[in-house]
């Protein structure tokens, strides 16, 4: 691992001309095609852009998951695709939470062990990680399903455990792929008010999201098109930008 130095420590994430190919049946695809990018310490960031443009693969990217076919991501000052799996999962461990578009819930876990399950791997002291617990399933509404199967849910509440879940341990950085995807407007409301909550706290956000009303809650919001980010705008802290403005400013981006 690289040693980070003091311009790096200021920034979360940063990529540089980053790609990603894919092997298909069709032949190879191109989700990713030079994607630059800084996320500084702190940052709440938006990404949107038509399916199929890359968002999800570039969260998996930031986050580790993944490795690129080319570039370079750098993880809180540390270069981490040049790192084994073992290495990016201890590194993503301690400073990232994520939410993956499709939940990946344990199902053999119930609702409150599968929000715990971060806080045990880490080895933090269980009743602090069943207190957090306890705070945001109770905040998320799920307060009563806390015993429950994780299969036995709506996928409004298999969506919102997930949540809790990449939260429990309060990470530096939160990679969110499509959150309130399934909620509706008033769980959307709820989710958003804890992701502004959660950045007031000092952490920083990556949010992929649909929809102009969620992407509004950000600082800035990066367009996304082909495997490419195209556009991007600061939204004035002071003066919240309404969702119809995103809306305008994103089609700008997308060259629609
Ligand atoms: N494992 C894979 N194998 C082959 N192709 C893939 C794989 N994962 C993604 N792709 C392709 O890469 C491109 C980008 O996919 P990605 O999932 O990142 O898009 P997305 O912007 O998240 O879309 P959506 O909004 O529908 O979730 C798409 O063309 C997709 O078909
Ligand atoms: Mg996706």
């Amino acid at each position: 691992m690289t040693a980070p130095d003091e311009a790096e420590r200021e920034l979360a994430l940063r990529t540089v001309d980053l790609k990603k190919a894919y092997v298909s049946l069709a032949g190879p695809v191109k989700a990713l095609d030079g994607v630059d990018l800084e996320v500084s310490a702190g940052e709440f960031v938006a990404v949107m852009g038509p399916s199929g443009c890359g968002k999800s693969t570039l969260l998996h990217l930031l986050g580790g998951l993944d490795r690129p076919s080319s570039g370079e991501v750098w993880l809180n000052g540390s270069r981490i695709d040049t790192l084994g799996e073992s290495g990016r999962a201890m590194l993503r461990r301690r400073a990232v939470g994520f939410v993956f578009q499709s939940y990946n819930l344990v199902p053999s876990l119930t609702v409150a062990a599968n929000v715990e399950l971060p806080g045990v791997l880490a080895r933090r002291p269980r009743r602090q990680v069943a207190c957090r617990r306890a705070e945001l399933l109770e905040r998320l509404g799920l307060a009563t399903k806390s015993g429950r199967g994780v299969t036995e849910l709506s996928g409004g509440e298999a969506q919102r455990v997930a949540l809790a879940r990449a939260l429990v341990n309060d990470p530096a950085l939160l990679l969110a792929d499509e959150p309130t995807g399934n909620l509706d407007s008033r769980a959307s409301d709820e989710v958003v008010a804890l992701l502004k909550q959660f950045h007031a706290g000092g952490q920083a956000i990556v949010l992929v999201t649909h929809d102009p009303k969620v992407a509004s809650a950000a600082q800035r919001v990066l367009s996304m098109r082909d495997g490419r980010l195209v556009d991007e705008a600061r939204l004035d802290r002071g003066q919240r930008a309404r969702p119809q403005e995103v809306a305008g400013l994103v089609q700008l981006g997308s060259g629609a």
